[in-house]
This record gives C-alpha cells, structure tokens and sequence, in this order.
C-alpha cells in the first residue's frame, strides 16, 4: 500500500507517528511561505502542512499543487497549535507536517469543486460524475446504498431465501411500461425485451420448487421519467411459495424494522400501520398517502344536499361529492389572494371547477363569500363535521369523487408543506392493502391490470370477476413510506384457468396469451404452489432513508429526464455494419 492511513484517520492520539496519505487535493492556501492544503478521500480530510522544515525543494513542489491533483505526502503527525483546532472535522485536531511529496497525477482544473458548498448544476454534475461522485454527500449516499443492500442480503439470507439471477435478455413482462428492445442478430427480425421486473421468471421458480427467492434485480422500463422515477432502476425482489399477504407483509415488517434501526437508529413499532385501498381514497384521496400528520378528507355531500348554494346542491344530487379538508389554524395564513391561488392550482393541476372557502370565526361561525347560501344551521352542522375551530381554514371541492380526490390530495400535500405540518426527518411507514384488481381502460375501453395480469383476486371476489371487474378487490399490498410507493406486491394466480379468465378480461385473448405467456400457463399446469411476492424499489427506498429529494442523488450513473447519460453520451448512434447485421434501418 502506498499510504499507511486515510485522510478521515488521524486523530490526537497518532502524534509523533510518521505517516504517508494519499488524497486528492481539496484546497490550497499559501500562509507567506507555509502552505496548507487539505487532502480529500472518501473517509475525510485532513490538513497538510508544507513549511520550510520540510526542505526548499518540497515546498517549492508544493507550490505547484491544484485542485483535485492527486498526491502522496509523507511526514509527522503534529497537534494542530492552540487556537487552530477545527471542531468540525473529524481530523480537525492535528495536521500532517509534509517532509515528502510525491504528485502521483495532475488535473486539469476542475468544471467544480467537490468541496464546494455551492452545487453546480446538474447537468454538469451529470456530465462530470467522476466529480461529482468525490463530494462527499454523494460518497455517503454510496455508502448508505451499500450499507442498506448488506442488511436486505443479511436479512433474507438468515430467513432461508436464496439469491437467484434471471436473464436480461427475454421476453416482454407486462409491468404496464414500455420495453426495451434488443434486436437479436441470429434470429434475424426477432428482439429481446428488457425485463420491466423479474415477475414471470420468479414465479417460474416457484413452480420449481424454490419457495424463498430473493434478488437485487435491475429493471428497464421506457417510461416518462420523474423525480422518483428512473429508465433503469434496482428492485429488491422476492417472491414466496405457500404463503398469504400477511406473511410477505411480516417478512418485509422485519427488513423495515432492521433497516430502521441500522441505519436511522430507530426503533419502529409492528406490525407496520395497514389500511385498505378504498379507506386510503375515503380518507386521504390517494393509495400512497403521506401519514405524518392529519388534515384527512371530510365528506359533506349529505350536507351539500340541503345547501341554497347551487353548486354544492346539484353535485349531491347527481352522484358527485362535496369532500374538503380543515387546515388548522391557517386562516390568518391564507389571505384572499393566496386562496385564489390555491384555487388555480386545484383547477390547473386536477381540473377541479372551483375551491370553496370558510374562515372560521370566533364562535365557529363560517366566513365566506358563498356562506350567505347556506342556512346557519348547516353552517353549523359543517364546522361540527370539520372539527372547526377558530382560526381554521375549510376547502371544500365538489366534483366526482376521482376529482374531489386527485384535488384534495395535491391540496393536502402542499398544505403540509407550507404549513411545515411534519419535521422532514420523520420516517412513516404503512400498507395499503385490498387494491381494485381492473381499472377502466382510458384510451381503449375495457380494463387494465391495477398491479399486473397475475394478481389473484381475494377469495370472495372470484365468484363476481367476469360480472363487475371494477368491484373487485386483489390480494395486493403497497408499501407506502411518507406518502411514496416504496414496494408493491400481490398474491399470484396459480391457477391455469383462473389466469386465463383474468387475461381475457384484460382484453388479451386466448392466442395472444399463448404468444407471449404460453410457457407460464403451460408451468401453471406442472404443480404450480400458491405463491406471492413484492418488489421495493432500491433507488427509492435509498433516496427516503438519506432525505434526498432526487432519485438521480441515489445512484450512482443515472439518467436525465430526458433518459439520456450525459457522462457517456448513451443512448447513441451506431456503426453502418452494426445495423446491417442487425438487418435494422433507421428510417429517420
Ligand atoms: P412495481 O411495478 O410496483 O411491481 O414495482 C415495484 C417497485 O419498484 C419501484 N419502481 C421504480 N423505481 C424507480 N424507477 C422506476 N421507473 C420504477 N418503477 C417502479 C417502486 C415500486 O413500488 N413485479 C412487480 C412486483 C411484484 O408483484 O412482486 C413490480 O415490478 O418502488
Ligand atoms: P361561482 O358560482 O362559479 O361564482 O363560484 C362561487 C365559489 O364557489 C367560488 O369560490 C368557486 O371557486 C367555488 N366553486 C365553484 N365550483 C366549485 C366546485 N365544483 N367545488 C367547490 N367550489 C366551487
């Protein structure tokens, strides 16, 4: 080894002791014939001291040092002189008193500073990821990504499942994004699909008899891309035989629990929190609702039905909802102009028609301009179901219920954070359990897969699938941590005939089924256990233990919203003789 220690090391009691770091230069500072630098790896910084005892020729090296120069100093540990200790670094009590350099590589000057407080851009973090990869919170980052994979591995492994790989080139899976494709040159005109998740070939190995499987799974989706979201991102993915939705539940209860406590130092309390899919819309609009504070839904559209205000009459009376939420102690907070602004975030982000407002004053009497519509009594009998008090703030949306849900939710949400209803560092984890297993189909008619087509319906929806698909609810559960889907799984069809249905539901008939999941009904029918499973999303699960508010900050080579690498160039253009083997023309 060149060095004996690493820059994050050294402490008081190493004084005297003759060591030899290697770092990269992080600063510089010429003190009249003293130099300081201070020399970065990923365990810290410490501080180097070129002086004349050190001899002319290593100061003048010295001198020529920059940024990000990658360098060998050997020389004595020294206690910083009283006064110049530095309490906020680690090392920050002793410097290193250089008597040999040796510049092992120069740099060209840096497009940042890894040391900088400032951030630079992203795309010139992107661009230049080697950088950026050397600040130190993203060094931390990696070492939490890595940290928390060892727990997931440590975890399962204890509990008996193994790590099996599945291929990257396959067929398409229908996660419901589009694939990747991967012409194959040997079959001329054929492609590969990317795997959206290892679902199919997990449920295969079920079928084969290995009942606790688990993989870190890469998976590749061709979807539009947002801060949470990734073309290409990393599943912990498990999948296990003779079990019920309790018991992946409770297995993935204890991942949280550990993770909590090794990372975060915290104990969480189980069985985690579960509400059903239809409560989480009833109360919170949403499947992924954010727990750390309350500000839930209230219904008023029995009320609405007896109010003079004619907007809230005629959406009672025709099957809508009048649903609206109590922000406590916001009314001094929202002036008129702030309201009306809320009011255009409702309308132009969840098409809600309009907002309607109640002050609430003293002896809960509701101030606003529509309360003249309303009899005191009903005002009355609104504050009560709101929980009013004075100095509170009631929004109210009538709409169809999707809307008055989509509308109160983004309302919600960003409620909380102006009215900073939760400390950021709060962690809250629960399961939306019971998800409806069909959603109508908006661009085709007829129903799509809420998770996907291998979902089993609960046991008392079988009998009714064929009859009123929009009624029945799955064997499926969502991990939801601070209002993010962190994981989703479900109870899988094991059933030949029972898959069969649900794909002919599902619009694809019995040949396209054959074409694309032949193998997995032929498999169904070779002693197919019951089974179930769910996949978390590493990225996501990394960005909320470390606070980050991008999923790019959690990985290490991500892609741009535009699913671009800006540090290779990818995706890019290929050699002539590539396509012609290909037999692919580009046509643009
Ligand atoms: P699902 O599609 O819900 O389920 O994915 C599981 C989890 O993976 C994460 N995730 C993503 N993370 C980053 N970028 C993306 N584009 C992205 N898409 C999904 C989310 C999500 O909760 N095979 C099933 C699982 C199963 O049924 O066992 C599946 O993939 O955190
Ligand atoms: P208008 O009757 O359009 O003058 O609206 C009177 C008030 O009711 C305004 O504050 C609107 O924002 C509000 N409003 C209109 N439509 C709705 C609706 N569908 N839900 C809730 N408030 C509404």
């Amino acid at each position: 080894m060149l060095r004996t220690h690493t820059c994050g090391e050294l402490r008081a009691e190493h004084v005297d002791q003759q060591v030899t770091l290697c770092g990269w230069v992080d600063t510089c500072r010429d003190h009249s014939g003293v130099l300081f630098v201070d020399l970065r790896d990923r365990y810290g910084k410490t501080q180097v001291v070129f002086g004349p005892e050190g001899g002319a020729e290593n100061l003048a090296l010295a001198k020529s040092l920059r940024s990000e120069f990658v360098v060998a100093v050997t020389g004595k540990v020294a206690l910083r002189p009283e006064g110049t200790a530095n309490p906020r670094l680690a090392t920050g009590q002793i410097e290193v008193r250089c008597r040999k350099l040796e510049i092992l590589n120069r740099s060209l000057t840096p497009p940042f500073q890894p040391g900088a407080t400032e951030l630079p851009g992203e795309d010139l973090r992107l661009k230049y990821r080697y950088i950026d990869l050397r600040r130190a919170e993203m060094q931390q980052t990696m070492t939490l990504r890595h940290r928390m994979i060892k727990i997931m591995r440590d975890y399962f492994d204890e509990l008996g499942f193994i790590d099996v790989e599945t291929p990257m080139l396959g067929r398409s899976t229908p996660e419901g994004a589009r694939d990747y494709l991967v012409p194959s040159r040997i079959q001329e005109g054929t492609f590969y699909a990317l795997p959206q998740s290892p679902q199919l070939y997990k449920q295969i190995l079920m079928i084969a008899g290995y009942d606790r499987y688990v993989q870190i799974a890469r998976c590749f989706r061709d979807e539009d891309l947002r801060a949470d979201r990734q073309p290409e991102f990393t599943q912990l993915d498990l999948e296990m035989s003779f079990v019920d939705a309790d018991d992946v539940i409770d297995v993935v209860d204890g991942l949280m629990a550990r993770l909590a406590k090794e990372i975060l130092g915290r104990e969480i309390s189980l069985p985690l929190p579960r509400m059903t899919y239809d409560e989480a819309m009833e109360r919170f609009g949403h499947d992924a609702p954010d727990l750390r504070f309350g500000m839930e839904l209230v219904d008023v559209t029995d009320l609405a039905r007896q109010a003079g205000f004619r907007v809230f009459r005629s959406a009672a009376e025709s099957g809508s909802r009048v649903r609206g939420i109590n922000a406590k102690a916001a009314a001094g907070r929202y002036s008129r102009k702030a309201i009306d602004q809320l009011t255009t975030y409702v309308a132009e982000h969840f098409g809600a028609k309009g907002l309607a407002w109640f002050k609430v004053e003293e002896g809960c009497k509701l101030a606003s301009p529509i309360a003249k519509n309303f009899s005191g009594e009903l005002l009355a009998q609104i504050a009560q179901r709101f929980s009013a008090e004075p100095g509170d703030l009631l929004l109210l949306v009538a709409d169809r219920f999707e809307v008055t849900c989509k509308a109160l939710y983004g309302l919600r949400k960003r409620l909380g954070a102006e009215l900073k209803l939760y400390d950021p560092q709060q962690m809250h984890f629960s399961w939306v359990v019971e998800f409806p297993m069909f959603a109508p189909d908006e661009e085709q008619g007829g129903w799509v897969a809420v998770h996907h087509p291998f979902t089993t319906p609960r046991p008392q929806d079988q009998q009714r699938l064929a009859a009123e698909p929009g009624k029945c609810r799955a064997q499926a559960y969502d991990l939801v941590i601070n209002g993010a889907e962190a994981g989703g799984g479900t109870i899988r069809i094991h059933d030949q005939q029972l898959q069969q249905q649900v794909f002919e539901l599902l619009g694809i008939d019995r040949q396209a089924a054959r074409d694309r999941f032949g193998f997995l009904l032929d498999a169904l029918q070779y002693g197919a256990p019951p089974h179930g499973g769910i996949a978390l999303g590493i990225d996501r699960l990394v960005m909320i233990f470390a606070g980050l508010e991008s999923i790019r900050d959690a990985i290490a080579f991500p892609k741009t919203q535009r699913a671009t690498d800006l540090m290779t160039g990818a995706p890019g253009q290929v050699d002539a003789r590539q396509l012609r083997e290909l037999r692919i023309k580009v046509t643009r």
